[in-house]
């Protein structure tokens, strides 16, 4: 199994380029099964989770192909309305091909995607959402099974902002008889990325990137061709890596206005960020000050940057304290931090209070989930001395050639097996 060594201390100097959003791919992805033809993706990150899709995808019969740069999938071969659970458990996000699959070809079966290291990940929005569009749902030695002649528009009220529930049923809502109104739903720019998608596609929706979204059904839609947004979390990452280590980068090919969240807190630490049309500079600037954070559905600070912000505020002059309220166990690198020389306590399971540190020191660590990898890669790009880092392929699931680009930015790591 690879792992990733670095000999931290080095500051970070020169450019980066920002690869296509691993969040708004799948979803995209997700979305060919609804369309008789082929679709064209480009942009799209080279990622595990991607190679995921496209092996559940062609698994129902579609066929994928990579052309001139975009992946091109092809729905009208799909013959099959199951995803196994081989495929699906290997990515939680195959959950996405639910209401796709129950629109356009009235059944499904999708394994229950499971909980992962950082939290049970129940999907009860998704169905009671199909319920509400007319599904007859049940659940049977671990599969959901989704029947419907054909869904019918209604009203949904999601407890609490889902971002692959509000990407599933506005999939689902788009091919059903009449309207439907999505409410408290989740105004992440990769939902706003997978309504344009689909209104390119001939659907009528409205609302994407507000918390009320309505879907005006239409019998079908149709093949295009979509450009993947940029990753805003990939872009996150880099921001606070630079910040931790000082130096100064400019990353290129972003998207700044889907980062103001991520901005706010990084310039109240004392980095100097600079925003220009699709590219942002970072300067590091010491002592970096420790800013109490709290996780929130967009546009709030997104719960995927919480990791990596919490090894910066390792070493940040003062004690911040860190909430995560989006899942409930989602501070598992605080534990390996800790073996670096870090001083966090965690309180009430969901609260985090980190005492800045003046470093921290290198040490063998181990990688428990995405974010997580990503958290301590910034860790050893600080330490004195050289970290391992193990079962890297969490990373590799959301990370396209981490190391590479942080390589060329200066810093001193390489994968190794
Ligand atoms: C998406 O996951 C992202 N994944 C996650 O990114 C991200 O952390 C999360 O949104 C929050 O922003 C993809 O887009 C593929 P949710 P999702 O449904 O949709 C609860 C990464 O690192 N909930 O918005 O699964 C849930 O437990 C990944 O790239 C229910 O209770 O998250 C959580 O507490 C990790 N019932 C909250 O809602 C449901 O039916 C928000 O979850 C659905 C969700």
């Amino acid at each position: 199994m690879d792992k990733i060594q670095i000999t931290g201390g080095n500051e970070l100097y020169g450019e980066v380029k920002i690869s296509g959003a691993k969040n708004a791919a799948l979803p995209l992805i997700a979305s060919s099964i609804l369309v008789n033809g082929k679709t064209c993706f480009s942009n799209v990150p080279d990622l595990m989770d991607i190679t995921s899709i496209k092996l559940l995808l062609e698994d129902l019969g579609a066929s994928c192909r990579t052309l001139k740069g975009c992946l091109e999938v092809d729905g009208s071969s799909i013959n099959k309305a199951e995803a196994e659970y081989d495929l699906v458990r290997k990515m939680r996000a195959s959950i996405l091909v639910l209401g796709p699959l129950v629109a356009r070809f009235g059944h499904a079966k999708v394994s229950l995607p499971g909980g992962c290291a950082i939290g049970a990940r129940p999907v009860n929005m998704h169905l009671s959402g199909l319920a509400a569009l007319g599904a007859s749902i049940s659940i049977e030695h671990g599969y959901i099974e989704a029947k419907a002649k054909r869904l019918i528009g209604n009203d949904i009220y999601f407890d609490m902002p889902t971002v692959t529930g509000t990407e599933n049923l506005m999939m689902a809502a788009s091919l059903a008889k009449g309207t439907s109104v999505l409410r408290n739903a989740a105004r992440e720019p990769e939902i706003v990325a997978l309504a344009d998608a689909l209104t390119k596609m001939g659907a009528k929706i409205n609302g994407a990137g507000t918390a009320i979204i309505t879907i005006e059904g239409v019998k079908k839609l149709s093949p295009v061709d979509i450009k993947i947004i940029p990753d805003r979390i990939e872009t996150g990452t880099f921001m606070v890596a630079c910040a931790a280590t000082g130096g100064d980068i400019l990353i290129k090919g972003c998207e700044p206005k889907h980062i103001g969240g991520i901005i706010n807190k990084l310039k109240a630490t004392g980095t100097i960020v600079s925003t220009f049309k699709d590219s942002v500079r970072i300067v590091g600037k010491k002592p970096i000050k420790s800013v109490d954070i709290k996780t929130l559905p967009y546009p709030g600070f997104p719960t995927d940057m919480q990791a990596q912000f919490m090894t910066l505020m390792t070493i940040a002059k003062g004690n911040t304290m860190i909430h995560e309220s989006i899942f409930e166990n989602r501070f598992v690198h605080a534990n390996e931090l800790l073996r670096m020389g870090a001083d966090i306590a965690i309180s009430q399971g969901n609260i985090a209070m980190v005492r800045g540190v003046k470093t921290l020191q290198a040490a063998p660590v181990m990688a428990s989930d995405l974010r997580a990898s990503a958290s301590l890669v910034i860790a050893g790009l600080i330490a004195r001395g050289t970290t391992v880092i193990s079962r890297v392929y969490h990373m590799d699931r959301g990370y396209e050639a981490i190391e590479k680009k942080f390589s060329l930015l200066g810093a001193d790591i390489k994968r190794i097996n």
